[in-house]
């Protein structure tokens, strides 16, 4: 009975340890872009970025730029798949795209989730599978661009290097 409320404690202890201070408890990452050019080049850029990055000859010297699937693509949803190289791990992604101010703006939600059920850290992964599609596309370079997240939306987003991850 004793170690039953000690167990109890100690779940509760790391549980919310995770929710104070990780971020979420499984991997993952949602954030929202704004940009100040339509949907539609938006998603353009997006989509063709994906299929540039589907062989593995984007990650030779390293990084993550490589085997991104294209599940489905409409201007309003884009859904894909994302392979970590070396461990073969599957990271779920997509992105939703609402115009705004009369079609001459966008707005982004995007969200990468690890398949696998046991990842709770992941070196930011989930972030950058995200972030280097939008920087590789350019768009971070685009009109108005912004971007909203933080640690508790993205697991481990302070501490993430998209150049290695
Ligand atoms: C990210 O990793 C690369 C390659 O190891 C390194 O050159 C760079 O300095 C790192 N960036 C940060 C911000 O730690």
């Amino acid at each position: 009975m004793l170690a039953a409320r000690w167990l109890f404690v100690l779940v509760f202890a790391v549980c919310s340890h995770k929710l104070c201070c990780g971020g979420p408890l499984h991997a993952q990452c949602k954030v929202e872009w704004y940009f100040g050019i339509p949907c539609r080049a938006v998603y353009e850029s997006l989509v063709s970025q994906i299929k540039k990055w589907r062989s593995m000859s984007g990650c030779v010297a390293g990084g993550q730029r490589c085997l991104y699937k294209l599940q489905s693509a409409s201007v309003h949803f884009i859904s894909a798949k994302h392979t970590t190289p070396a461990k073969g791990s599957v990271d779920d992604i997509n992105f939703r795209l609402v115009p705004f101010l009369f079609f001459s703006c966008c707005h982004v939600s995007a969200m990468s989730v690890s398949e696998s059920w046991y990842a709770v850290r992941d070196h930011g992964t989930n972030y950058c599978n995200l972030y280097n599609l939008i920087e590789g596309s350019g768009l971070t370079e685009s009109r108005g661009y912004r971007e909203v997240t933080s640690e508790f939306f993205c697991t481990q987003r302070s501490s993430a290097n998209c150049t290695i991850y």
